[in-house]
């Protein structure tokens, strides 16, 4: 049975599925929640370009999320850390623009809301007015659930990200979260922090399997795993490294389906001969 098939037999009308469905208008944090209670697991990839997104868009995926890993993958950075809120407002509406169906996410970046509810509120509306995106992200469970509240009173939905989070690399490192009785309980105290606070989905990063299953039995919000497991409501990737683009080591939990690095490299050395031999361009590629 195909991925596709089996999330269907769940569905109780398959047109409505948010990857493989019918619907070409824009997907809503309604058409989430009502995927959660059919039952259908989802996609979800990160996207920093207009050009990028547009693939994902034409292949289904119903969830991009601008994250702010574009700092690694996109700008350079060796972190999240130094991202800022006008880079990531300009990431996002290229993807914006880029996408007519997915969902966009759009990353609160590190310093943008960890000043408080008001200052989060701000940060948000530049990235839903100027950027268009259609929901934010931000990271912590009970640490940020004040920021939450008003973001949702505020008719912004927000996805939360707890487990591993990555603006506190310099804190807690790039290690397993939740590993241990106390760190269990908190990781479920976290979750259900951000859906009292009204958040419309959680990301759960580089948590034990068994753990993550837990909490997506536990929540009615869906649960979008990175590193956690098969039993998630929804699966996202950092594109650059599902597509394999990204140099160096990923992380054990990515799921190679390509070698665009390899790709791009070889058509750029085979560019490059041609030009130093001669062979590029021809008659066919000039005007007269
Ligand atoms: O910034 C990002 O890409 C993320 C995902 C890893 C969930 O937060």
């Amino acid at each position: 049975m195909t991925q596709l098939s089996a999330a269907q037999t769940k569905s109780s009308d398959s047109s409505k599925a948010l990857y493989g469905g019918k619907g070409t208008r824009r997907i809503t944090v309604r058409d989430i929640a009502l995927a959660k209670e059919r039952g259908e697991k989802w996609p979800m990839l990160t996207a920093y370009d207009a050009m990028t997104a547009s693939v994902f868009d034409e292949a289904g995926i119903p969830v991009m999320l601008v994250g702010d890993s574009a700092g690694n993958c996109h700008l350079g950075y060796d972190t999240t850390v130094p991202v800022t809120l006008d880079e990531m407002t300009m990431l996002s509406a290229a993807v914006v623009r880029g996408t007519r169906r997915a969902l966009i996410v759009g990353d609160l970046p590190f310093g943008s809301y960890q000043e408080g509810p008001v200052q989060a509120l701000r940060s948000a509306t530049r990235l839903v007015k100027e950027a268009g995106v259609g929901a934010v992200k931000l990271e912590g469970g009970e640490r940020s659930h004040e920021q939450i509240r008003l973001l949702v009173e505020s008719g912004i939905p927000v996805m939360a990200h707890i487990g591993l989070t990555p603006q506190s690399v310099n804190a807690m490192g790039y290690r397993v979260q939740g590993r241990g009785e106390e760190a269990a309980a908190q990781l479920l105290r976290d979750a259900k922090a951000v859906q009292d606070a009204g958040a419309f989905a959680v990301v759960l990063e580089l948590v034990p399997a068994e753990l993550a299953a837990e909490v997506t039995r536990v929540l009615h919000i869906p649960t979008v795993g990175i590193g956690a497991g098969p039993e998630t409501d929804a699966q996202v990737l950092v594109w650059t490294d599902m597509l394999g683009l990204t140099g160096g080591r990923v992380p054990k939990f990515v799921k190679k389906y390509a070698d665009l690095r390899a790709v791009m490299g070889d058509a750029a050395k085979s560019f490059a001969e041609d030009v130093v031999g001669g062979t590029f361009p021809l008659e066919e590629h000039s005007v007269h």
